[in-house]
């Protein structure tokens, strides 16, 4: 009797003993296979920390959705010919778009990570903009883009083409948290930009970037230099119009292939010839940041014409007054 109770005690403790085991070896299965599914294609959180990994477009799914998600792609990476192409002449074509592609600022279908990356741009819009003292949605916010950095038309609310580049970009956003805070995210943003010497950046600008961008200014494609003033180029209203903007993308990005190969005074310098050149003028200066934090470094024809004429007061323009 004895003996045998202390067999069955045993015999209850091995298998509860086998039991936690198993069980502690399938608690460790599911989470690598968790860690393993998120591996491949949404980022994971590292010590808070969202890593940049968007899908490969091998993976985009065939039918409908998969459709729009590549007609997304071509918008953004070939956008002049991809929107002038449904036009009904040479001369509305023109209206509706300029020469540039969203990759001339956004390289690589907006995948490169440190030319001003659109991954996880779904994940944060709507959001409220300064500029418009409003909340955008991401359409509005790629319409932004179409007004003055593409100087050109904004898409209807419904219209496929935006409906195809919302689906574009959600699928490289894919698996960034609503939300989240992304470093990559507007960080051409150079925050103290030294007073310019213009020629200067002339003199740079003809030893560096003309192969790509042609003397003129008026560049060699939109995906091999593109227009950076004249015509073709951005209006004033672009962010790439601004002082800040211009010069950090120039010290980041700048001459292709070599980023962070010039100081801050030679971007700075760069930017300043750059915006001093003519461009197209934004008809809706007046109504920009209508709260009253208009930015001071906004290179409207006003401080273009200063340039000309050696009036212009770069400690102002450059908040550097007070
Ligand atoms: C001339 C350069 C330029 C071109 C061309 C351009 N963009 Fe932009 N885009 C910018 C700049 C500059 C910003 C603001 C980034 C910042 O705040 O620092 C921006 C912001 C955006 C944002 C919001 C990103 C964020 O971080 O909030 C989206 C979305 C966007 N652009 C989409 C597009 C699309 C789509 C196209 C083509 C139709 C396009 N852009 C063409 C320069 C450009
Ligand atoms: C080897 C070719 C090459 C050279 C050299 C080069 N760029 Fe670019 N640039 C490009 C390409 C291509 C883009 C489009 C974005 C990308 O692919 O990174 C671009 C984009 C830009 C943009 C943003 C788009 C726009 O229309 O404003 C600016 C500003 C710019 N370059 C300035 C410069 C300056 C200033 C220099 C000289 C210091 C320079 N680049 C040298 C190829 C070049």
């Amino acid at each position: 009797m004895k003996r045998s109770t202390t067999l069955t005690i045993g015999f209850l403790f091995l298998i509860s003993l086998g039991v936690i085991v198993l069980l502690a070896n399938q608690l460790k299965i599911d989470k690598s296979l968790m860690q393993e599914g998120s591996g491949s294609s949404a980022p994971e959180e590292k010590s808070g920390e969202i890593a940049y990994n968007p899908p490969s477009l091998d993976d985009v799914p065939e039918g409908p959705m998969g459709d729009a998600i590549l007609r997304g792609r071509e918008l953004i990476n070939d956008t002049s010919n991809a929107i002038r192409a449904k036009a009904s002449s040479v001369e509305d074509g023109e209206n509706l778009v300029n020469e540039l592609a969203c990759i001339s600022c956004h390289a690589g279908d907006g995948l490169d990570r440190d030319t001003s990356s659109l991954v996880g741009v779904a994940a944060v819009y709507p959001q409220y903009n300064e500029r418009a003292d409003k909340v955008l949605t991401l359409e509005d916010r790629i319409n932004g883009c179409m007004v003055r950095s593409m100087n050109g038309q904004p898409f209807e609310e419904d219209d496929e083409d935006l409906n195809a580049m919302v689906a574009y970009l959600s699928y490289i956003s894919e698996g960034i948290p609503i939300g989240a805070e992304l470093e990559w995210l507007g960080k051409n943003d150079m925050k103290d930009v030294p007073v310019p010497d213009v020629e200067n950046g002339e003199r740079v600008f003809q030893q560096s970037c003309v192969a790509c961008h042609a003397s003129d200014g008026s560049g060699t494609g939109p995906n091999t230099g593109p227009a950076l003033w004249g015509e073709g180029s951005y209006n004033d209203g672009a962010g790439m119009a601004r002082m800040s903007k211009n010069a950090g993308f120039i010290k980041n990005n700048m001459p292709l292939g070599q980023p962070n190969s010039l100081t801050d005074q030679e971007a700075a310098d760069l930017a300043a010839f750059i915006l001093s050149q003519d461009r197209p003028e934004w008809k809706g200066h007046d109504d920009d940041w209508p709260n009253g934090n208009r930015p001071t470094d906004v290179m409207t024809k006003e401080l273009r014409d200063q340039v000309k004429e050696g009036t212009i007061d770069w400690e102002k323009v450059l908040g550097k007054d007070n």
